[in-house]
Protein backbone atom coordinates (compact mmCIF):
# COMPACT_ATOMS: atom_id res chain seq x y z
CA UNK A 1 0.00 0.00 0.00
CA UNK A 2 1.64 3.71 -0.80
CA UNK A 3 0.01 6.69 1.13
CA UNK A 4 -0.98 10.03 -0.87
CA UNK A 5 1.96 12.18 -1.66
CA UNK A 6 2.63 14.62 1.16
CA UNK A 7 4.78 18.11 0.18
CA UNK A 8 7.47 19.06 2.43
CA UNK A 9 9.52 22.21 1.13
CA UNK A 10 8.57 20.84 -2.61
CA UNK A 11 9.48 17.86 -1.96
CA UNK A 12 7.33 14.82 -2.14
CA UNK A 13 6.89 12.48 1.14
CA UNK A 14 5.23 8.68 0.94
CA UNK A 15 4.73 6.32 2.83
CA UNK A 16 5.63 2.56 1.48
CA UNK A 17 5.83 -0.76 2.28
CA UNK A 18 9.51 -1.56 3.07
CA UNK A 19 11.34 -3.69 1.00
CA UNK A 20 14.79 -5.84 1.53
CA UNK A 21 16.17 -3.52 -0.98
CA UNK A 22 16.17 -0.65 1.59
CA UNK A 23 17.96 -2.34 4.12
CA UNK A 24 21.30 -0.43 3.31
CA UNK A 25 19.59 2.98 3.68
CA UNK A 26 17.70 1.54 7.09
CA UNK A 27 20.86 0.44 8.46
CA UNK A 28 22.65 3.50 7.60
CA UNK A 29 19.61 5.37 9.49
CA UNK A 30 19.54 3.41 12.63
CA UNK A 31 23.04 3.83 13.27
CA UNK A 32 22.66 7.74 13.70
CA UNK A 33 19.37 6.74 15.37
CA UNK A 34 20.89 4.39 18.58
CA UNK A 35 23.53 4.00 20.47
CA UNK A 36 22.55 0.39 20.40
CA UNK A 37 21.12 -0.33 16.52
CA UNK A 38 19.16 -3.45 15.49
CA UNK A 39 21.39 -5.80 13.66
CA UNK A 40 20.70 -6.60 9.41
CA UNK A 41 20.03 -9.86 10.55
CA UNK A 42 16.94 -8.82 12.91
CA UNK A 43 15.69 -6.77 10.31
CA UNK A 44 15.23 -9.30 7.94
CA UNK A 45 13.49 -11.38 10.63
CA UNK A 46 11.30 -9.27 10.23
CA UNK A 47 9.90 -9.32 6.68
CA UNK A 48 7.39 -11.68 7.66
CA UNK A 49 3.33 -12.43 7.74
CA UNK A 50 2.90 -10.64 10.73
CA UNK A 51 4.68 -7.48 10.28
CA UNK A 52 4.39 -4.48 8.84
CA UNK A 53 7.59 -2.79 7.78
CA UNK A 54 6.97 1.12 6.63
CA UNK A 55 9.35 3.51 4.63
CA UNK A 56 9.18 6.47 4.55
CA UNK A 57 10.40 8.43 1.59
CA UNK A 58 11.48 12.00 0.25
CA UNK A 59 11.77 12.17 -3.77
CA UNK A 60 12.29 8.08 -3.49
CA UNK A 61 14.90 8.76 -1.10
CA UNK A 62 14.26 6.18 2.48
CA UNK A 63 14.68 8.75 5.06
CA UNK A 64 12.84 7.04 7.37
CA UNK A 65 11.30 3.59 8.33
CA UNK A 66 8.68 1.58 10.95
CA UNK A 67 8.80 -1.99 11.83
CA UNK A 68 5.02 -2.97 13.55
CA UNK A 69 4.55 -6.89 14.82
CA UNK A 70 1.03 -8.07 14.77
CA UNK A 71 -0.22 -10.16 17.65
CA UNK A 72 -3.71 -11.17 17.92
CA UNK A 73 -5.77 -7.72 18.07
CA UNK A 74 -2.42 -5.81 18.80
CA UNK A 75 -0.24 -4.25 17.04
CA UNK A 76 3.36 -3.42 18.65
CA UNK A 77 5.91 -0.93 17.59
CA UNK A 78 9.20 -2.00 17.23
CA UNK A 79 11.06 0.41 15.85
CA UNK A 80 10.31 4.18 14.16
CA UNK A 81 13.32 6.19 13.29
CA UNK A 82 14.25 9.50 11.15
CA UNK A 83 17.14 10.23 9.33
CA UNK A 84 19.10 12.84 11.75
CA UNK A 85 18.88 15.73 8.87
CA UNK A 86 15.03 15.28 8.64
CA UNK A 87 14.41 15.51 12.43
CA UNK A 88 11.84 17.74 13.34
CA UNK A 89 10.33 18.45 10.08
CA UNK A 90 7.12 15.89 10.35
CA UNK A 91 8.18 12.88 9.66
CA UNK A 92 7.74 10.79 12.59
CA UNK A 93 4.46 11.92 13.01
CA UNK A 94 3.77 11.04 9.47
CA UNK A 95 4.85 7.69 9.92
CA UNK A 96 3.19 7.20 13.43
CA UNK A 97 -0.34 8.49 11.88
CA UNK A 98 -0.11 6.00 8.76
CA UNK A 99 1.20 3.00 10.83
CA UNK A 100 -2.20 3.65 13.23
CA UNK A 101 -4.78 3.92 10.40
CA UNK A 102 -3.16 0.97 8.86
CA UNK A 103 -3.03 -0.88 12.01
CA UNK A 104 -6.86 0.25 12.35
CA UNK A 105 -8.07 -0.94 9.08
CA UNK A 106 -6.47 -4.15 9.44
CA UNK A 107 -8.93 -4.53 12.80
CA UNK A 108 -5.80 -4.13 15.14
CA UNK A 109 -7.75 -2.99 19.09
CA UNK A 110 -4.77 -1.18 19.71
CA UNK A 111 -0.86 0.25 19.75
CA UNK A 112 1.43 -0.43 21.83
CA UNK A 113 4.90 0.39 22.31
CA UNK A 114 8.05 0.24 24.72
CA UNK A 115 10.57 3.86 24.87
CA UNK A 116 13.33 4.39 27.01
CA UNK A 117 13.01 6.75 29.93
CA UNK A 118 15.33 8.80 28.51
CA UNK A 119 13.96 9.44 24.70
CA UNK A 120 12.24 12.75 25.11
CA UNK A 121 11.88 13.12 21.23
CA UNK A 122 10.17 10.11 21.34
CA UNK A 123 8.15 10.37 24.33
CA UNK A 124 6.61 14.01 23.20
CA UNK A 125 5.82 12.73 19.87
CA UNK A 126 3.57 9.61 21.68
CA UNK A 127 2.13 11.52 23.90
CA UNK A 128 0.87 14.11 21.26
CA UNK A 129 -0.43 11.59 19.24
CA UNK A 130 -2.59 10.31 22.06
CA UNK A 131 -0.53 7.50 23.84
CA UNK A 132 -0.41 7.06 27.46
CA UNK A 133 1.76 5.29 30.00
CA UNK A 134 0.26 1.85 30.84
CA UNK A 135 3.90 0.12 32.64
CA UNK A 136 7.29 0.30 33.16
CA UNK A 137 9.49 -2.23 32.26
CA UNK A 138 12.70 -2.52 34.73
CA UNK A 139 15.65 -2.34 32.68
CA UNK A 140 14.63 -3.44 29.33
CA UNK A 141 17.12 -1.69 27.46
CA UNK A 142 20.97 -2.42 26.71
CA UNK A 143 22.78 1.50 28.28
CA UNK A 144 26.50 2.75 27.53
CA UNK A 145 26.17 1.91 31.75
CA UNK A 146 24.41 -1.01 32.05
CA UNK A 147 20.26 -0.79 31.59
CA UNK A 148 17.61 1.63 31.11
CA UNK A 149 13.98 0.87 31.95
CA UNK A 150 11.28 1.53 29.33
CA UNK A 151 8.03 3.22 29.56
CA UNK A 152 5.30 1.05 28.30
CA UNK A 153 3.08 3.44 26.28
CA UNK A 154 -0.43 1.95 24.42
CA UNK A 155 -3.05 4.10 22.35
CA UNK A 156 -6.58 2.38 22.03
CA UNK A 157 -7.63 2.26 18.00
CA UNK A 158 -10.82 0.00 18.17
C1 LIG B 1 11.89 10.26 17.85
C2 LIG B 1 12.02 10.54 16.35
C3 LIG B 1 11.51 9.32 15.57
C4 LIG B 1 11.22 11.79 15.99
O1 LIG B 1 11.34 11.97 14.59
P1 LIG B 1 11.06 13.39 13.86
O2 LIG B 1 10.83 13.08 12.42
O3 LIG B 1 12.14 14.35 14.22
O4 LIG B 1 9.70 13.83 14.56
P2 LIG B 1 8.63 14.87 13.98
O5 LIG B 1 9.34 15.94 13.22
O6 LIG B 1 7.56 14.12 13.30
O7 LIG B 1 8.12 15.50 15.34
C5 LIG B 1 6.87 15.18 15.87
C6 LIG B 1 6.80 15.66 17.30
O8 LIG B 1 7.68 14.89 18.13
C7 LIG B 1 8.17 15.72 19.18
N1 LIG B 1 9.61 15.86 19.05
C8 LIG B 1 10.38 15.43 18.02
N2 LIG B 1 11.68 15.70 18.28
C9 LIG B 1 11.71 16.31 19.49
C10 LIG B 1 12.76 16.81 20.30
N3 LIG B 1 14.03 16.73 19.91
N4 LIG B 1 12.43 17.32 21.50
C11 LIG B 1 11.16 17.40 21.93
N5 LIG B 1 10.10 16.94 21.18
C12 LIG B 1 10.39 16.40 19.98
C13 LIG B 1 7.49 17.07 19.02
O9 LIG B 1 6.26 17.01 19.71
C14 LIG B 1 7.24 17.09 17.51
O10 LIG B 1 6.21 17.96 17.12
P3 LIG B 1 6.57 19.51 16.77
O11 LIG B 1 7.79 19.48 15.87
O12 LIG B 1 5.34 19.97 16.07
O13 LIG B 1 6.85 20.16 18.08
C15 LIG B 1 13.52 10.83 15.97
O14 LIG B 1 14.06 11.74 16.90
C16 LIG B 1 14.39 9.60 15.87
O15 LIG B 1 14.46 8.95 14.82
N6 LIG B 1 15.07 9.25 17.00
C17 LIG B 1 15.94 8.08 17.02
C18 LIG B 1 15.13 6.80 17.03
C19 LIG B 1 14.14 6.74 18.17
O16 LIG B 1 14.43 7.12 19.29
N7 LIG B 1 12.94 6.21 17.85
C20 LIG B 1 11.87 6.02 18.81
C21 LIG B 1 12.02 4.71 19.45
S1 LIG B 1 10.69 4.35 20.59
Amino acid sequence: MSEPIHAVSGKSRQVRALHLDDLDAVLDIERQGYSHPWTPGVFRDCFHANYRTWALTEDKEVIGYAVVAYMVDEAHLLNLCVARRHHRSGGARYLLRHLIAQARQENMSRVLLEVRLSNEPAVTLYNSEGFEQIGIRPQYYPAVRGRESARVMALVIA
